[in-house]
């Protein structure tokens, strides 16, 4: 697996030679600036939910390269509403084999709105399980006891999980949440990215 971060929540693995593009805010974030959008590859195009900070470029990515939208139904239908041909709706608990791996998606303790007000459905985490190794995206989230199922469906070789606070978990919570999923290695993600998020990475 290769993992590349493009800012705020947004992250790509490669794996089996697919590229898993994850809740996409490029064009709207001063820390992600340097990134060429166009440049980015995906094959699957993974929406945690439908706020604008995880949703923002996934319909020009889609439509640019075709990438299969995988999301909470709701989400999966507002983007195929306009127009996006390739889309796997998917809820909690439920899993799906797809060509790189399987996809479990679990439980998120948020909310999830799509930017023009209508209903995106139940927040979602998600269980990559791939022949490479397996993963766990949390999407936003709070602590929650639910995370102690996931060593059940994979270990976990690393853990993407928001630190931000104020809308997610903290950094604190977030190394119980890493204790819970039984990983050790964390990559922290959905900090400094707006006012409410910043974060001093000093304090211990
Ligand atoms: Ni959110
Ligand atoms: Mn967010």
């Amino acid at each position: 697996m290769n993992f590349t971060y493009y800012g705020h929540s947004c992250f790509k693995v490669e794996v089996k030679g697919k590229h898993l593009l994850f809740d996409p805010f490029i064009t709207g974030n001063e820390l992600a600036k340097h990134v060429d959008i166009d440049a980015i590859e995906a094959d699957y195009i993974f929406l945690s939910h439908g706020h604008a900070d995880h949703v923002a470029d996934a319909e020009s990515i889609a439509k640019r390269t075709g990438a299969t939208i995988i999301a909470a139904y709701e989400v999966a239908m507002w983007f195929a509403a306009k127009g996006i041909e390739k889309y796997h709706p998917m809820n909690h608990g439920g899993k799906w084999a797809f060509d790189f791996g399987n996809v479990k998606c679990v439980n998120a303790v948020h909310s999830s709105g799509l930017p023009d007000g209508s209903y995106g459905g139940n927040p979602m985490g998600f269980v990559v399980t791939t022949g490479e190794g397996n993963f766990y995206y949390s999407g936003d989230t709070a602590l929650t006891m639910d995370m102690q199922f996931i060593p059940a469906y994979a270990s976990l070789q690393f853990c993407v999980l928001p630190i931000g606070d104020n809308f997610t978990m903290d950094a604190t919570d977030a190394i119980t949440a890493a204790k819970m999923v039984k990983c050790n290695t964390i990559i922290g993600v959905h900090y400094d990215t707006f006012g409410f998020i910043k974060i001093d990475k000093q304090k211990r």
